[in-house]
């Protein structure tokens, strides 16, 4: 189709928005309510366009090109509106927003601010709107401070669009429109997962993490405290992006040796617990598998997707695999086990998690699972204490992990990405089953950004039929497809964010497509390059089993590695 943009003219493909349009015209129009991948909602106008014989500026991102269509992107009388659209929206974001730029948390990622500079906004002529409603504390893992929200509605699809889940909606109308919950109860008092898709998606401050950065320094600075950290996965493919890094840089020597400058007594590796974690829920598998138990097994490493699962389909919680996941699993070995080694008690013990995930906040403060790790802090929280110390993180030299939590495989590694845990779970299933070496250790069909993804292996003549699903969204359409029996599983791993941990609600912003394919690729890199690549050839964790756990399910495992799951209504 041909079409014209700023009197060129250019050859496009049918229904598509001129927004993408202009985009492969290599233009770009700033936009704040569309989020790529989901249906525009034309709220905020900022991407207006003048389309030849229309009356009215357009909304490019609502309104596909026809042929022949003749379009200005940014012609004087657009950029005008622009700029005044713009005026409206950070006066109606909070009174004092030109004081809250210097403490606000999302200053560095805040789109608000940067659009408004790219646009050519230098003053505020309109008077801002005297509002304050008040900041929302309920959540082990999210603020909501809606004074900063400028009702861009991204939230709202980002929760039922990619999860649904639902949380917020709009409330009132016109100028008082404002975006709230139900009954306008607290995130801590709703049935939010805290998988922190909505802070990933929110262009300005009004929704970020619970901080947990003064907490942890006040344990680093405390003599009478041995303070360790663990680092997740997909953290070491994330944490260069804040320091101008490309996405994909996988930074684990650098990122040791930054939270050794920061005052960690000692670095560890969640990797080697989620290898601990394999051999734990892999012989649950095997075992559920031989003796006829529930399946099939569904994973629980992703604490989004538990309190999804115990809140919209508790009669599917006998399916949940009871291993806890690997930062619980750390936690508990590093106070049950790792304190008795140093001589002492597990009080004075601190176990900080560096997480990609905000559901993770809630899961150290679960009933059930409280006592084993003391401060979680996303990748974001890691990159600003960094900052905070001066560490120049780009060209410090690479450290290793200590030991003995420092040896870990490449099973343990792809964890982070959607398929990961399948994969590592069958590396070792398979071998433990059948007695034999699995040669062929890549099931790539496991592997990749789509939303669900099923296999058929077959082990000792059995076919084992798996199925991996990403985003809760898709959990939701697995689960009530399960219910009406039109499939059948023996496994199924569940995580609750796209593309997996690679994409939580903790990583660096933006999460892009482009970017997770970048973050996945690094982390099949590590697994390649990894010596051993399958969980059960961990020497550190066969030397945990030799002096502490005995064997895997074992009383002692069952009672610090496994817990049990509750039905929330
Ligand atoms: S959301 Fe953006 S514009 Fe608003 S206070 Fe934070 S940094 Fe400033
Ligand atoms: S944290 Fe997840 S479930 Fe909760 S409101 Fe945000 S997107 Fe929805
Ligand atoms: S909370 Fe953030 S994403 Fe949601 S409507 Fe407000 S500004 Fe937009
Ligand atoms: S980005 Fe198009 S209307 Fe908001």
């Amino acid at each position: 189709m041909k079409i014209y943009i700023n009197n060129r003219e250019y050859d496009m493909p049918q229904d598509i928005s001129i927004l993408d349009a202009v985009k492969k015209a290599n233009i770009k129009i700033p936009t704040l309510c569309y989020v790529e991948g989901m249906d525009p909602y034309g709220g905020c106008r900022l991407c207006v366009v003048e389309v030849e014989g229309s009356r009215t500026l357009v909304p490019s991102c609502a309104v596909k090109i026809s042929e022949g269509m003749k379009i200005k992107t940014h012609s004087e009388k657009v950029r005008k509106v622009r700029r005044t659209i713009m005026q409206l929206i950070v006066a109606s974001h909070g009174i004092s927003c030109e004081l809250n730029c210097l403490t606000c948390p999302k200053a560095t990622s805040c789109e608000l601010k940067t659009i408004a500079e790219e646009i050519g906004v230098t003053k505020i002529n309109i008077p801002p709107v005297e509002k304050y409603l008040p900041t929302d504390f309920s959540s082990y893992s999210i603020v909501r401070e809606p004074t900063k929200c400028i009702v861009c509605g991204r939230c709202i699809r980002a929760c039922s669009n990619i999860q649904s889940v639902n949380i917020f909606t709009f409330a009132n109308r016109g100028p008082n429109t404002i975006v709230t919950t139900f009954m306008n109860e607290g995130m801590g008092n709703v049935d939010c997962t805290n998988c922190g898709q909505c802070v990933m998606n929110c262009p300005t401050g009004a929704l970020h993490e619970v901080y947990h950065i003064d907490g942890v320094w006040n344990a680093i600075n405390d003599p009478e405290k041995v303070v360790v950290v663990q680092t997740a996965p997909a953290v070491r493919v994330a944490l260069g992006e804040p320091f101008g890094m490309e996405p994909g840089t996988i930074s684990t020597g650098k990122m040791v040796a930054a939270l050794r400058l920061l005052g960690f007594d000692k670095v560890f590796d969640t990797n080697f617990t989620a290898d601990l974690t394999i051999v734990e829920e892999g012989t649950e598998f095997i075992h559920r598998f031989k003796e006829g138990g529930k399946l099939p097994l569904f994973t629980s490493c992703s604490p989004g997707w538990i309190k999804f699962i115990e809140h919209n389909y508790p009669e599917f919680l006998p399916h949940l695999s009871s291993a806890k996941s690997p930062q619980q699993m750390f936690g508990a070995v590093a106070k049950h086990y790792y304190a008795k080694k140093l001589g002492i008690p597990k009080e004075k013990l601190i176990v900080v998690s560096i997480m990609p995930c905000t559901a993770k906040k809630y899961e150290m403060n679960r009933p059930e699972l409280a006592g084993d790790v003391d401060f979680v802090l996303t990748t974001r929280e890691l990159a600003k204490m960094i900052k905070e110390s001066g560490i120049d993180f780009k060209n410090l030299p690479d450290e290793k992990y200590d030991d003995p939590f420092g040896i870990t495989t490449g099973a343990a590694a792809i964890f982070g990405v959607s398929g990961g845990v399948m994969e590592a779970a069958l590396r070792t299933a398979y071998e433990i089953l059948t007695g034999k070496e699995l040669e062929k250790i890549d099931f790539v069909a496991v592997r990749g950004l789509n939303k669900v993804k099923e296999a058929e292996i077959e082990i000792n003549g059995k076919k084992i039929r798996i199925a991996v699903v990403n985003t809760l969204g898709a959990a939701r359409k697995l689960l009530e497809k399960m219910k009406n029996g039109e499939v059948e599983y023996h496994f199924v791993e569940f995580m609750a964010c796209p593309g997996g941990c690679i994409g939580g609600g903790g990583q660096p912003i933006p999460s892009t497509e482009e970017v997770l394919i970048k973050r996945m690729e690094a982390i099949y890199d590590i697994d390649y390059d990894s010596k051993l690549r399958k969980s059960h050839e961990n020497p550190a964790v066969k030397k945990l089993y030799e002096e502490f756990l005995g064997e895997p399910n074992s009383e002692i495992a069952h009672h610090i590695l496994h817990t049990h799951y509750v039905a929330r209504s």
